[in-house]
């Protein structure tokens, strides 16, 4: 008889005779009957067993012991409807116990109570939970819709080297000493980046890669140290064609996984307009909450630290947060200026509009300045309005930008089953490092320039932008890539831009820039995490749920 997976049973099969295998889930001994909770990696089916041959293996069976059952498929008199095989249950007519377990450290359910390091140490147990068993699948299915859909489209995926030369993506590279030449070290790629770019030059035209990338960076709930890419690179292009190709993997992944039709093009906007509306290049559009510039509001202010901020040509923002006054008691307000504190260093300033305005500043507003605040933001009744000024425009906008997203928690603004996807473009080519003094690439140093910023590389970094792009998913950086440089000569002035002495260049890329001179077609391309993306489709906000063995 063949093997039969549990969720693939239903009322259609009763009569029939199968063979069941799993794990004992729970076991209930109701005298005379007994019924066992069969679990395999689909789902749990009831067993039924009433024949006294087996009482006494029966009475043997304990949780998560490994069994063989035959039986045949029943309708159930209590039909349970929360799970697909609530309708049925198997009564047993073999049954075989094929190992036995030691009790458990933690119990296999969803809602478990047990701490994750205790989860992590026996993550074979773990991963028997149905939520991570079901991601872990999930996984696989985005995987093969995404090798299909480049498969279909003319892509070739090629493998590229683990052990290698440094890669720079801005982290730090994990490094593997090599026996052979002593002293000297292999790096663990970053991204396959220099190499899918060496695979245009050889002419492949159309890449792609499931590619294992390495980052010695710091922690966070959306990264692992060890994590996936779907990487993609592709010849005479320009960002138009890289981003319809990403969106016709989306619209595929979105349907074969989630049964949503994307709508196509997906939104773009710019990386600036994103930080001066979102105070993020990541925004979250599940909800709107944007900043406001109100600076011009304050030009003849009273308030000390408002008017010392606008003569030194700084910046007055706020974000409105709608009818919610009740919400925010000074305890509540006093924790959200703490979290401001703490990520930045900014102070938080707020008006409550109720019966009369209250908050830190409204004391010192003159009547004319209140009523042109409300009239400017259509402020109602209950409304909170939230301030902070400063001179460093970055640092006002990325304050809003954290604390629209805190205030839409708080909220509960943000509906947890809806996408908002778009693109933002236009990055900046560098960012200035207080701790390297000097510019760093924004993305990385094979990224081009606007045409008309080229001659920026060196004399107007500040004003240098790039044919960059980001794919962002409900306020992840879900992807990013861009147009490269393929013209050697501009490849030497990034660099020089970079600050690389010509000794660094020919150590670091001197391979890279040689083949730059064979016959290099434009090209561009962009990489997805693959783990990320996998979180935003299975809706958890830990990436550790996405991958077997975090
Ligand atoms: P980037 O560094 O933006 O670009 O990486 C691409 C995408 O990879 C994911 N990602 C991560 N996921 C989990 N843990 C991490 N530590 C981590 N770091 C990055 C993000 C990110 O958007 N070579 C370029 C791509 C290109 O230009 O084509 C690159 O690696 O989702």
């Amino acid at each position: 008889m063949k093997k039969i997976m549990n969720s693939s049973l239903n009322i259609n099969n009763v009569g029939e005779e199968v063979e069941l295998y799993g794990w004992v889930q729970k076991k209930r001994d109701l005298g005379g009957v007994t019924f066992i909770d069969l679990r395999d990696r689909s789902g749990i089916i009831q067993l039924l067993i009433r024949d006294e041959k087996y009482a006494s293996i029966v009475s043997e069976i304990k949780n998560e012991y490994v069994l063989r059952v035959n039986g045949k498929v029943l309708e159930r008199e209590n039909k349970n409807y929360n799970i697909p095989t609530g309708e049925i249950e198997v009564e047993v007519t073999d049954l075989e116990i094929l190992n036995t377990s030691k009790e458990l450290p933690f119990s296999i359910e969803d809602n478990t109570t047990a701490l994750e390091d205790l989860r992590l140490k026996y993550r074979y147990l773990d991963l028997r939970r149905p939520i991570l068993t079901n991601s872990i699948i999930t996984r696989n299915k985005i995987v093969h819709s995404i090798r299909n859909y480049f498969y279909d489209n003319g892509f070739i995926e090629v493998e590229t080297p683990v052990l290698c030369k440094s890669t720079p993506e801005g982290a730090r590279d994990y490094l593997v000493p090599s026996r052979v030449n002593k002293g000297k070290f292999y790096a663990l790629p970053q991204s396959p980046q220099i190499f899918k770019q060496l695979l245009m030059v050889s002419g492949f035209e159309k890449y792609y890669q499931i590619a294992k990338c390495f980052r010695d960076e710091d922690l966070r709930s959306d990264r692992q140290p060890e994590f996936t890419q779907v990487d993609v690179e592709m010849s005479f292009v320009r960002q138009d064609d890289v981003i319809s190709a990403a969106e016709g993997m989306l619209k595929k992944v979105f349907k074969d996984i989630k049964n949503i039709d994307l709508e196509l093009p997906l939104p773009r906007m710019k990386y600036d307009e994103a930080m001066d509306l979102y105070g993020s290049d990541k925004p979250d559009l599940r909800f709107d909450m944007k900043i406001n510039n109100i600076t011009n509001l304050f030009t003849k202010t009273n308030i000390g630290f408002i008017k010392n901020i606008i003569n030194e040509n700084g910046i007055v923002n706020a974000v409105l947060a709608k009818n919610c006054i009740d919400v925010f008691s000074r305890k509540k307000i006093d924790e959200l200026s703490e979290y401001l504190k703490d990520l930045n260093g900014s102070n938080l300033a707020y008006l409550k509009f109720g019966e009369e305005v209250t908050g830190s500043i409204a004391k010192s507003l003159t009547e004319e300045e209140l009523e042109s605040i409300k009239k400017a933001l259509n402020i109602e009744n209950n409304d909170v309005l939230f301030i902070v000024a400063g001179t460093n425009y970055k640092k006002v906008k990325t304050s809003l930008g954290a604390l629209r997203i805190k205030l839409a928690n708080i909220l509960n603004l943000i509906d947890k089953d809806d996408y908002k996807l778009l693109w933002i473009t236009d990055f900046p080519s560098f960012e200035w490092s207080d701790e390297e003094n000097r510019y760093m690439a924004m993305h990385h140093p094979f990224t081009s320039p606007r045409e008309e910023d080229v001659d920026k590389l060196i004399n107007d970094k500040e004003h240098c932008y790039s044919i960059a792009y980001d794919i962002v998913i409900n306020g992840y950086e879900a992807g990013g890539g861009s147009i490269r440089i393929h013209d050697g000569n501009v490849q030497k002035k990034m660099f020089e831009a970079l600050e690389l002495t010509e000794e660094d260049i020919k150590n670091k890329f001197g391979f890279f820039v040689e083949a730059l001179k064979y016959g290099t077609p434009p090209h561009g391309g962009i990489a997805f995490g693959l783990d990320r993306l996998t979180m935003l489709l299975t809706g958890t906000e830990n990436i550790r749920n996405v991958i077997a063995f975090p």
